[in-house]
Parts: C-alpha cells; sequence; structure tokens
C-alpha cells in the first residue's frame, strides 16, 4: 500500500487505474448515503467516493475535516452533471475500496479548505495564523507562495552556476558589518562580556572572498538588522548576495538583467524587457521625487519657482529667499476638500510645512492659494480645467520627497492603474551626505564605495557633489536591490576614512582585519544584493514581505507561534555573566 500518486496530479489518463492516496480531508460531506471525501495534499484535491457497499464505509463515517487517510480506489469519470471545471481534477473522481486513518484532527482554529476549492481563502488575524503558521501554511495561498520561492531560489542557482559563480556560505556569528542598522549581539560564553554580532550582511566577507581569488561568489543570506519594522522589512530577511571580480557597473547590470528575466521566465513564465532603463539619481528625485519611483504613471513632478518670483505668498517667497525650492504635482481631477486634506497630512508626514493647492477652472484658478499665483500658472504647468495644482515649498530634498509620497497617496486615491514589470536602475548616487546630528559627511552606501573617478577632484573641495560608482535596483517603486563598486586600494580607503571623519584607531579598531586584508593584493571588484523577500513579495502581489516567508516575525517583531523572544533562565545568564538590570 505504497502511494502512487499526489491527488492534485490525477487527471484523466488515470481512468481505469487503481490508485493509493495519502493526504488531508479538505472536506467530507454525507449525501444520501454516499460519503464524499476531498483528498488534499500540497498538490491538489481530488474527489474520493465511498459508496455503502465499500468495505470501507464504516471507516469514511468516522473520519472529520483534516483527518489524515490513506485510501485506495479506481479512478472514474464523474458524471457529466457533477463536473467541476474550477478544480484540475474536476472531471475525475476516485471510487474508494479501502480507507485507512493515519491520524485523526482537531477542529483548525480558521478554515484551510476554501483555496483548494477555488474559493478565497476567509481573511484571518495575522497572529492568529502566524501563531498556528502549520496550519496556515496548508492553505493554497501559502503553499503556492512556498513553491514560488523554491522556484526562484531554484532558478537563481542553475543561472548562477552556469555563470561560473561559486556558492559559499559566510559565517553567522561574525563582528559587526557597516550597514547602518543596529546589530543583533549574541553573547560569547567563553568570553563573558564579548558578543558576537549576527550579520546586517555579509559585505565584507563577499570582499575578503574576492582577495581570496573566488572571482565570482553567490548566497542565499540570512542578514539580520535590529531596525525598526515595516511591511517591507523583516529583522531576519534573506538576500541573494553576489560579488565579482575585474568588473565595471555595465557588467553587474548585464548579469542581473539576464539573471531576473530568467528567473521570471521561469518561475512566472514571463518575459521581462532588458535593458532597464538607468536614471540618474537626481534625475529620479527631480521627477518622482523618489530614489526609488515607481515608473507606471506619470504625475510627475514639475519645478514651479518662476510662479512665485514675484507672488505676494509669504510663505514661499521667504522659502526662496532661503535658497529653497518650489516644485508642483498636478492631479487630474477636481479634488474635495478631504482629499487636499488627506494629501497634506501625507506631505507633512515627509516633512513638508503644508500643501497648498489651487484647483484650475473654465474661468481661471480658484481656491486655496488661486489669488497668488499669476493667471497663466495652469499653462505654464501644463494643467486644464478640472485639474488641481499642488505646491511644496521647501529644501529641495524635503520638497520633493513630500511631493513623492504626494504622487504616490494620489495615485491610490484617482484608482490610476498600474500594472506590468517596471524594472530600473538608479545610478549617481552621491558618495556622501551631511549629518546634520554629527555635523559631518557619512556614507550613503556604505564606506567601502567606490567614488566615481570623474568626482574625484571633488572629494576635498566640494564633498556633497561626488558621485559613487554605486546603484540600486527598482521594481515598481520597491528598491529590491542595491550595490556598488568597492575601493580595492589602501589608499584611496584611507582618504575616505579622512572625509568620513574616521580616525585611524576607530577604523582599525572596527574593520582592521578587512583594510589589512586589502594590502595583500585586492582585485577590483563590486557587486550587489537583492532584498530576495521583496521581489518575492512583489511576485505574488502579496501586501507584506511576511506573506512569503515562512516563518517570520509578526509586526511586533515577535513570533506567535514559538513565542520568541522569552526569557532564559537565571543559570544561562549566569554563564553568560550577563545580570538584567531592573
Ligand atoms: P542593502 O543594505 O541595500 O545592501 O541591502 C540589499 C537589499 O536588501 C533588502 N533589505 C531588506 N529586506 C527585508 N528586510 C530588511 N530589513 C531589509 N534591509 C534591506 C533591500 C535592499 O535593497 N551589502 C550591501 C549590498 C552590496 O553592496 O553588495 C547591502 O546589504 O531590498
Ligand atoms: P498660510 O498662508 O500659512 O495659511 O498657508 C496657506 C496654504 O499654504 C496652506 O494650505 C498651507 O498648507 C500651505 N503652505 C504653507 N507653507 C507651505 C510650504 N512651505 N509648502 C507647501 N505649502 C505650504
Amino acid at each position: 500500500m505504497k502511494r502512487t500518486h499526489y491527488c492534485g496530479q490525477l487527471t484523466q489518463a488515470e481512468v481505469g487505474q487503481r490508485v493509493v492516496l495519502e493526504g488531508w480531508v479538505n472536506r467530507r460531506r454525507d449525501l444520501g448515503g454516499l460519503v464524499f471525501l476531498d483528498l488534499r495534499d500540497r498538490e491538489g484535491i481530488v474527489q474520493a467516493v465511498v459508496d455503502p457497499a465499500s468495505p470501507a464505509f464504516a471507516e469514511a463515517e468516522r473520519v472529520r475535516n483534516e483527518y489524515v487517510v490513506r485510501l485506495s480506489g479506481t479512478v472514474r469519470p464523474r458524471p457529466a452533471d457533477q463536473v467541476n471545471p474550477k478544480l484540475k481534477t474536476g472531471a475525475i473522481e476516485v471510487a474508494v475500496e479501502s480507507l485507512v486513518v493515519l491520524a485523526e484532527a482537531r477542529t483548525p482554529p480558521f478554515a484551510v479548505d476554501a483555496g483548494w476549492r477555488g474559493e478565497a481563502d476567509p481573511e484571518v488575524n495575522e497572529d492568529l495564523r502566524l501563531k498556528y503558521r502549520y496550519l496556515d501554511l496548508r492553505r493554497k495561498g501559502m503553499m503556492d507562495r512556498l513553491r514560488l520561492r523554491h522556484r526562484v531560489e531554484k532558478a537563481i542557482w542553475d543561472f548562477l552556476d552556469q555563470e561560473g559563480f561559486f556558492y559559499v556560505e559566510t559565517p553567522e556569528l561574525t563582528k559587526s558589518t557597516p550597514e547602518g542598522a543596529r546589530d543583533f549581539l549574541v553573547p560569547s560564553r567563553l568570553e563573558p562580556g564579548k558578543f558576537f554580532a549576527l550579520p546586517q550582511s555579509p559585505q565584507l566577507f563577499k570582499q575578503m572572498l574576492m582577495v581570496a581569488g573566488v572571482d565570482r561568489y553567490f548566497q542565499l543570506a540570512k542578514c539580520f538588522r535590529d531596525e525598526d519594522l515595516r511591511k517591507d522589512r523583516q529583522p531576519e530577511f534573506t538576500q541573494l548576495d553576489i560579488e565579482m571580480s575585474f568588473v565595471e557597473p555595465d557588467d553587474i547590470y548585464a548579469l542581473n538583467e539576464r539573471l531576473l528575466a530568467h528567473v521570471f521566465r521561469e518561475a512566472l513564465g514571463v518575459e521581462i524587457e532588458t535593458p532597464f532603463p538607468r536614471l540618474a539619481y537626481r534625475e529620479a528625485m527631480e521627477r518622482y521625487g523618489s530614489d526609488k519611483p515607481d515608473v507606471r504613471f506619470g504625475l510627475e513632478i514639475r519645478p514651479a519657482e518662476s510662479l512665485f518670483e514675484k507672488s505676494e505668498f509669504r510663505a514661499f517667497r521667504g522659502v526662496l529667499e532661503a535658497g529653497g525650492v518650489v516644485r508642483s504635482v498636478v492631479a487630474p481631477a477636481k479634488l474635495s476638500r478631504r482629499e487636499i486634506e488627506a494629501l497634506e497630512e501625507e506631505a507633512r508626514r515627509h516633512g513638508a510645512k503644508g500643501l497648498a493647492w489651487a484647483r484650475v477652472e473654465k474661468q481661471g484658478l480658484a481656491g486655496g492659494i488661486a489669488r497668488f499665483l499669476p493667471e497663466d500658472a495652469a499653462a505654464q504647468l501644463g494643467a486644464g480645467p478640472g485639474q488641481t495644482l499642488l505646491f511644496v515649498a521647501d529644501r529641495w530634498q524635503v520638497a520633493l520627497e513630500s511631493l513623492g509620497a504626494v504622487r504616490l497617496r494620489l495615485a491610490e486615491m484617482l484608482e490610476i492603474p498600474r500594472r506590468g514589470w517596471a524594472f530600473l536602475w538608479v545610478v549617481d548616487f552621491p558618495l556622501l551626505e551631511w549629518d546634520d546630528e554629527a555635523e559631518g559627511w557619512t556614507y550613503m552606501h556604505h564606506p567601502f564605495t567606490m567614488p566615481n573617478p570623474e568626482d574625484l577632484d571633488l572629494l576635498d573641495s566640494d564633498p556633497g557633489r561626488v558621485r559613487a560608482l554605486a546603484y540600486d535596483l527598482v521594481l515598481n517603486g520597491v528598491e529590491i536591490g542595491g550595490g556598488s563598486i568597492r575601493i580595492h586600494r589602501m589608499d584611496l580607503q584611507k582618504r575616505m576614512f579622512e572625509v568620513l571623519g574616521i580616525g585611524e584607531d576607530e577604523a582599525e579598531a572596527k574593520f582592521g582585519f578587512f583594510l589589512e586584508a586589502l594590502t595583500y593584493g585586492a582585485p577590483p571588484h563590486g557587486g550587489i544584493a537583492w532584498g530576495l523577500d521583496r521581489l518575492l513579495a512583489l511576485m505574488t502581489e502579496s501586501p507584506s514581505i511576511r506573506e512569503v516567508i515562512p516563518f517570520p516575525k509578526n509586526k511586533a517583531g515577535r513570533d506567535p507561534l514559538t513565542g520568541a523572544p522569552s526569557p532564559v533562565s537565571e543559570a544561562q545568564l549566569r554563564e553568560l555573566g550577563i545580570r538584567i538590570a531592573p
């Protein structure tokens, strides 16, 4: 009595065959003496019918939903009026000859059967789903996403293996890596008072693999970052981490484009367009107010300074006099007061002082700041009657980022269709950004990023204008990857530390081991890391990355299934030399 088929794989080709199936009872129905069992495994369901004359009938009467059973029977066509076109197995059924209950089951805290019958799975509280994740994973949507994740990882493996990449595992008990988040620390028992850090990324190890001569490396690497959670962030997540020697950015773009095309073809059967467009960081900000723009719709931001040069509108004149900018988005609709307020709220959340507006009507501008605007304001912005002009005046960054957020909110509000796969490279990031708090320059990516050789002269005179050889990979408005060419020479690395205000002692203490590696002949190298969970969430149109992670943490960073994090015993703490502060 060995299983012969998966339930969901039976077809009309098996009609007349004797089969043995094992799985869960998706649903049991008692219909006028006949017992119908929808038997389920990960491949789908098939209808099994137990006739009162069958020796299996007594056992079938006892079976309940979610029991695990083994049955044997003969595949036969269903009567024409019982064919279910929604199901792959909807034209057949199995006439049961024997049935064994392998395990009984309690009633699950939520239904797991609907998706398998071709219906929508009911909404269930997320913490309940996570507490019983093994039951949640029984549901069709979750099982499909697990399968897709496997297919994507397999496609990545196959492609990169073909391309000559080595898969190398790097340590998880290690030292802090500078990716800009807080570390998760692990206390050392053998050396009380000392700690390992869980890696925020394998960055320094993959660079040392290049020093070693591995030449082409990849890893599906677990990364750990103790930062505030969002729907596209988890404290523990997976990167596809890649590093290559003797390359320029173009080599890395081309490899990633071919890899993504392969992944989409293998896992989704979708052909994506390559090469991806490239957008300089400045242009992305100027047009979309974001360094990860969703370019599937317009609503682009436009300069509007010229409308206010002679305006009486004090707030805006003041901003312009202080060196700020005025930018505008035209909403292709007559927005209500409440809609404008919601957009203003969004602008304020991103640092704007407000959101000024005016409606374009047939007779001219009306409402909001209409009286401060020149008559041809709408024409200058390319707007017409029935539309609404929206303005923010502020520092360059704040004005653009807040309008970028307004633009996204507006697309939602007006239900502007956003379809397809809009990949893009954002390039020419600034190497450095000014840190108001520290009153100094800090790195945008990490301190090992190569400055654009064309801008090296500016490193001392105008550091803010130095571009980095760094790039982000963006899909549909989500940053799904980032990387750079690295500094491979110590003289330049030392100069970078000077600009960053990182002293020799500090550099030595933090990553002396790595700097030393650079002195033994490091090849020019660079790479990238994809946020694999984010990519999968997009591929499956999931509202959060938790939907594509088998056992994620919840919104509060806890694991409702195991109860982690949890207290540990006094004895364990003593061993580690740790006392909990009251
Ligand atoms: P970066 O920090 O940009 O680069 O990370 C790469 C990608 O990882 C994803 N990501 C996350 N996904 C889920 N939860 C998180 N908390 C999270 N944080 C980041 C993002 C991001 O684009 N070592 C460099 C890469 C390199 O330079 O090669 C790095 O880690 O999609
Ligand atoms: P006030 O004259 O300050 O009452 O502002 C009139 C309108 O302009 C209000 O809708 C404010 O939200 C908006 N506003 C004021 N300052 C700014 C600014 N810097 N950027 C955008 N809108 C602003």
